[in-house]
């Protein structure tokens, strides 16, 4: 499947953020708004949203020292298009923009479901499991931003 990623507003992220990650229900999170976040979406050759995606300048817990941390957080992919490439291409394009505004370190809570995705991608799980009520059992993944291009 092939899909092309952009920038996009917060209402484009959310109805499928929250049929994925809410069960349909509200799906909005603290700093959606704030203008340092960038939420991205993968759109399918007809323009249908087909995976999300945020990344916004967080400390992160486990690297209190890292220079320019970043947080990825609600990453979906529509159930239709899973394994065929809308999830990496996200991640990768996320990584990219991170770099290119100078951050150095992405990380998240990832679900455990999805720790081997995150791996495929390049993140190390640098944590036990925690509960992330009523989510379930997460850990905490991370990866160094290849060619961040200004210190900040
Ligand atoms: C996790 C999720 C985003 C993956 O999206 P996707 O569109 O299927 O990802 P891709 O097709 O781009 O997969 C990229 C690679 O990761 C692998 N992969 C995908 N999901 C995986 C998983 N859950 N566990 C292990 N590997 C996985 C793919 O096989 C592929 O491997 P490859 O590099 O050998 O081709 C998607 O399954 C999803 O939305 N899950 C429900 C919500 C969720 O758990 N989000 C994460 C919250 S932390």
């Amino acid at each position: 499947m092939t899909v092309t990623v952009g920038q996009v507003g917060p209402d484009v992220v959310l109805p499928l953020r929250s049929a994925v990650l809410r069960d349909g229900g509200p799906a909005g999170l603290p700093g959606d708004d704030d203008p340092a976040t960038v939420h991205l979406a993968a759109r399918t050759a007809d323009g249908r949203v087909a995976g999300v995606v945020r990344l916004s300048p967080a400390p992160c817990p486990w690297r209190p020292d890292a220079r320019a941390p970043w947080q990825l957080r609600a990453m979906a992919t529509d159930p239709a298009v899973r394994g065929t490439g809308a999830g990496r291409a996200l991640v990768e394009a996320g990584l990219a923009l991170v770099g290119e505004r100078g951050g150095d370190l992405v990380w998240c809570n990832a679900r455990t479901g999805a720790a081997g995705f995150y791996e495929r991608l390049g993140f190390a799980v640098v944590t036990g499991g925690f509960d992330v009520p009523p989510v379930g059992p997460h850990v905490g993944m991370l990866t160094a931003v290849p060619g961040a291009t200004r210190s900040s």
